[in-house]
């Protein structure tokens, strides 16, 4: 499996069989400037909430690739009165699809889609393929919740947790969260974009390595073998 950073929550994961990208938003983000978002290929969309810096490219992605989003309920209609195909999903409920099972867990943050328009609660994914367990956060604080994947059964091969502080967990919480999510192996997101979230790299590092997990943090465009 391949995880490729596009910069801020945005990232692709590619199974093999097939493309799916979290949270596109790369063209409003002067970091990301290097990434040719017209190279991008996705099958699905997963989104974790509306806020514009989880959905800015979604419409122009979504349209040119295809892809169907997946996401809550609010920000599925939303974009299926666009014309976008999607499949809505709610906390706590999980859904076949030809790459593998998502479910979508709690998330403890906001969500409102850019104009205005209400947009459901935000959440987390669990994705379960054939090859690899995995869980994306979203935005979100530590929450106890986390604590119910490993219990339901999810045996976490690696976990996506926002990193940046201020808008979500730092890097204090995401230790915990590791911990709570019995996985070693963490990408952090959300960092660095804008000023409110510049994290200090090598100090997070060694926090997770005090605690035996490893935090990576991936250059925009780099990819990884997950
Ligand atoms: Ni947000
Ligand atoms: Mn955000």
């Amino acid at each position: 499996m391949k995880f490729t950073y596009y910069g801020h929550s945005c990232f692709l994961i590619d199974t093999g069989t097939h493309k799916l990208l979290f949270d596109p938003f790369i063209t409003p983000n002067d970091k990301a400037s290097e990434i040719n978002i017209e190279a991008i290929e996705a099958d699905y969309i997963l989104v974790s909430h509306g806020h514009e810096d989880h959905v800015a490219d979604l419409e122009g992605l979504a349209n040119r690739t295809g892809a169907s989003i997946i996401s809550n309920f609010e920000i599925v209609s939303y974009f299926g009165a666009k014309g976008i195909d999607g499949h809505p999903m709610n906390h706590g409920g999980s859904a076949s699809f030809p790459f593998g099972r998502v479910k979508m867990v709690n998330a403890i943050h906001s969500s409102v889609l850019p104009d205005g328009t209400y947009g459901g609660n935000p959440a987390g994914f669990v994705v379960q393929t054939k090859e690899r367990c995995f869980y994306y956060a979203g935005d979100t604080a530590l929450t106890y919740d986390m604590k119910l994947i490993p219990e339901m059964g999810f045996d976490l091969d690696f976990a996506i947790l926002p990193i940046g502080d201020n808008f979500t967990m730092g890097p204090d919480e995401a230790v915990k969260a590791a911990e709570f999510i019995q996985c070693n192996n963490i990408i952090g997101v959300h960092f660095d974009t804008f000023g409110y979230i510049e994290i200090d790299h090598s100090a997070a590092r060694r926090q997770f390595e005090n605690q035996g997990n490893q935090l990576h943090l991936l250059e925009i465009g780099q990819s990884v073998q997950v």
